[in-house]
């Protein structure tokens, strides 16, 4: 136990200050504002809001951008336009905001203007809001999101910017629309914040943590803040990934699981729940927020993945879960998204 959150300080320390080099921490990102939705990058690199190219898939480094092709990502000086382009030279200064907004040059201002000439498919480009002739074109934000990455890409917890709701977890009816079961497909939100809290210390707050710890006397909530448009406008589902401890991923360390004893010997497992809002990483065991949807006890058993629960996708909102134990099982574990997968992440269905 000492040891696994020695490691796994211990990584974290050393993830935020070290860029790991083999497999860089990347993010997608959608855009707040009219227009809103996912960000797609064109053949020519250009970052679009909407439209029918793929999603676009970022990495950062030493406050500059990068695509999944290695494409530096730039404000270009003659036009202003946001690309990324093969051997494009010069420097942008890009920042990971708290509220996990990309900001460029200390402004979090984008405008995003629609896409003149053949390429045209009712998408924007978008410009640094230092341009001048902005006919047309509107204001936005950009959105992180999708991270690859926990430890690295985590945006801290002074998130501000997404509107409070209040979801219906309403059960969904669609029988047309398929849930991912795991996070392969590489679109998922992971948790933005980690709070451990103690019923043996119930006005203790543990804070902000990498570190979930389930146990009798441990609950621990998740924060998620799932982003606006396609594709979270339909349903999500809400996954635990339970890998093997032999197949996770060093950067994970180990986790801690009392076995399956508990759970055949005590009818344990962990419950799941939506709260009615979001933990702060000052929440303490006492002011847990209230439930809004108990999903009932799953029997976790390693090497599996389990869909707790789908429901309407809480578009554009932080959302909080509790995870607490059932029957005196145990589990502390480092919530890590790559290679080998571990914990709680959120899929839209298609
Ligand atoms: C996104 O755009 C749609 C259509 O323009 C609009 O109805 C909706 O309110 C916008 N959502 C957000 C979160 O800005
Ligand atoms: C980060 O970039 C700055 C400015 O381009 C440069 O001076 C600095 O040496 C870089 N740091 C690392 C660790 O690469
Ligand atoms: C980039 O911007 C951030 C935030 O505004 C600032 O802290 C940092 O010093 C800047 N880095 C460079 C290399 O300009
Ligand atoms: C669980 O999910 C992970 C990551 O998405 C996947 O690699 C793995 O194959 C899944 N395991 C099972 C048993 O389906
Ligand atoms: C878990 O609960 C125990 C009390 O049973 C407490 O001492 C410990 O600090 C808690 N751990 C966390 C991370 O909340
Ligand atoms: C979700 O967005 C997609 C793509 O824009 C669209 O085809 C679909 O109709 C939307 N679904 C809902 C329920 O709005």
């Amino acid at each position: 136990m000492i040891s696994l959150i020695l490691l796994a300080l211990g990584l974290c320390a050393s993830a935020t200050s070290i860029p790991r080099q083999a497999s860089p921490c990347t993010f997608s990102m959608s855009a707040v504002g009219e227009p809103n939705g996912t960000i797609v990058e064109d053949t020519i690199g250009e970052n679009r809001i909407g439209g029918g190219y793929p999603q676009g898939v970022y990495y950062m480094n030493n406050h500059s951008l990068f695509d999944s092709l290695n494409h530096n990502c730039l404000i270009w000086p003659s036009t202003l336009q946001f690309q990324c382009t093969q051997g494009a030279a010069g420097f942008t200064n890009f920042t990971l905001v708290d509220d996990g907004n990309l900001m460029h040059d200390a402004s979090e201002k984008w405008f995003a203007c629609p896409a003149a000439g053949p390429g045209d498919d009712g998408s924007y480009n978008i410009f640094s809001d230092a341009l001048q002739d902005t006919t047309g074109c509107e204001k936005v934000t950009l959105r992180t999101g999708g991270f690859s990455c926990s430890a690295e890409g985590r945006p801290p917890t002074s998130s501000s910017a997404s509107p409070t709701a209040s979801p219906t977890a309403a059960p969904t009816s669609s029988a047309t629309q398929s849930c991912p079961t795991d996070i392969s497909g590489g679109v998922y939100q992971f948790p933005h914040l980690i709070v451990p809290t103690s019923s043996q210390a119930p006005t203790t707050s543990f804070g902000d943590s990498y570190i979930a710890y389930i146990s009798s006397t441990n609950t621990t909530i998740f924060n998620f803040d799932i982003p606006a448009g396609y594709p979270y406008n339909e349903s999500c589902a809400l996954l635990f990934l339970f890998p093997f401890g032999s197949n996770l991923d060093p950067s994970a360390g180990q986790y801690y699981f009392s076995g399956i004893e508990e759970e055949e010997g005590e009818n344990g497992g962990l419950n799941f729940a939506l709260l009615q809002t979001y933990a702060t990483s000052s929440t303490t065991y006492a002011t847990i927020p209230p439930v809004a949807a108990d999903y009932g006890k799953t029997e976790i058993f390693p090497g599996n993945n389990y869909t707790i629960a789908t429901f309407q996708c809480p578009q554009a909102s932080k959302v909080g879960f509790s995870v607490s134990s059932v029957g005196n099982v145990e589990l502390d574990y480092f919530q890590d998204s790559a290679p080998s997968p571990i914990g709680l992440y959120i899929v839209p269905c298609q």
